[in-house]
């Protein structure tokens, strides 16, 4: 067996360069992944740019991972040599910080952050922590269920959490990685449901995804037409654009929510009025835990749920990053590695 594997780093801001990495050793409460899938999230950006707060460079990028454990460190008992896991995000609390102690480990305070403040996976290989990982169902191939444990997971946390009923009306605004499953996560959960884009290109992807309406912000007002069927109960805000969304407060109905997934660099501007006058509300949600991760895959198998993908080979991440940074990614590109069996 070799001793080394290949990485896709981070070596200075902006440059994305394959690299030859010595395998290492799990330590204790660790495992080590042999990847096979890996989704290009925009929150990459982050560690691309080198802005994420805390990173330091090199560092491998990837938090929707997919692959096979591949040797157990000591103490970890849950998972097996062989067994098909996945990574998100937020891949291990303290349990120590408060948010722990009061049982909210998704805003721990000091996370394992995987691309961040640990090695990520634009890789063939990875070290992750045995407690942050999420089973993978037999039913969705390691390309498939890569994009459900970030972009999937984040938009089914946030509608399920939202105290929305059946029914209701519910808006995805903008439709890459998260709002495409968004779409379908709202259809299937039972919601009326507004696709919100800029251009008509995406009508017929979106209402084929489950929308039953489709807005295109290039020639319609989304606030008029939103109130025209009564007033949005939730808009799920996914676009990395904060002047996009603020103004998305004005077609929510009365006491409808304004939940905020995307991470646009710019400002967010709101108008103090419709959140006053009607009781409306705006708050952010990040990702999930572990066992929402298998939530959503589990609910992904059941309403069979899929993303849409497209596949591209470890070696050319910078390409396929910078596709998605342009928004031509339909809608996830997904890094497979020669360890992925067909
Ligand atoms: N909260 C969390 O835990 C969490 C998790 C993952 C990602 N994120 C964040 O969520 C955001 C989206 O990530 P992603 O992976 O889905 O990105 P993506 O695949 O690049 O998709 C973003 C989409 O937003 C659309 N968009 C951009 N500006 C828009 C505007 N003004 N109006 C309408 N649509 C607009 C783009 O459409 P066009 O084709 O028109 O450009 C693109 O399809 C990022 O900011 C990311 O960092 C947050
Ligand atoms: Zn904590
Ligand atoms: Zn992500």
């Amino acid at each position: 067996m070799s001793s080394t594997y290949k990485a896709v780093e981070v070596s200075a801001a902006g440059v994305l360069r394959v690299v030859e990495r010595p395998i290492s050793e799990p330590g204790p409460g660790q495992v080590r992944i042999r990847v096979e899938a890996c989704g290009i999230c925009h929150s990459d950006a982050a560690t691309v740019t080198g802005t994420y707060p805390g990173l330091t460079l090199p560092r491998v990028p990837g938090h929707e991972v997919v692959g096979r454990v591949d040797a157990l460190g000591s103490g970890v008992s849950r998972w097996k040599i062989g067994q098909r896991v996945g990574v998100g995000l937020i891949a291990g609390e303290d349990g120590t910080c408060e948010p722990c102690r009061r049982g909210d480990s998704v805003n721990c305070q000091n996370p394992v952050v995987s691309g961040v403040t640990v090695d990520g996976g634009y890789a063939e290989m990875m070290i992750a922590e045995a407690r942050g990982l999420a089973s993978i169902p037999d039913e969705l191939s390691s390309a498939e269920a890569a994009p459900l444990l970030c972009a999937g997971i984040t938009t089914y946390n946030a509608l399920r959490n939202a105290g929305l009923r059946g029914g209701d009306l519910v808006a995805v605004q903008g439709i890459g990685g998260l709002g495409h499953l968004g779409i379908q996560f709202a259809r299937h959960m039972g919601f009326h449901t507004v696709a919100i884009g800029r251009g008509s290109d995406k009508e017929k992807l979106a209402k084929d995804l489950g929308a039953h309406v489709y807005i295109d912000t290039a020639v319609d007002d989304a606030v008029a037409l939103l109130q025209r069927m009564s007033g949005a109960r939730a808009v799920l805000a996914t676009a990395p654009s904060g002047d996009s969304m603020g103004s998305l407060v004005s077609g929510l109905a009365v006491r409808g929510k304004l939940i905020v997934v995307g991470v646009p660099q710019d400002q967010i501007h709101l108008n103090a009025f419709p959140l006053v006058f009607g009781g409306r509300s705006i708050y952010g949600s990040l990702t999930g835990t572990a066992i929402d991760q298998e939530d959503t895959l589990a609910f992904s198998v059941l309403e069979d749920i899929r993303p849409m993908i497209e596949t591209v080979p470890l070696e050319q991440a910078a390409e396929a990053y910078a596709r998605m940074m342009q928004g031509k990614a339909r809608f996830r590109t997904v890094l497979v590695t020669k360890n992925v069996k067909s």
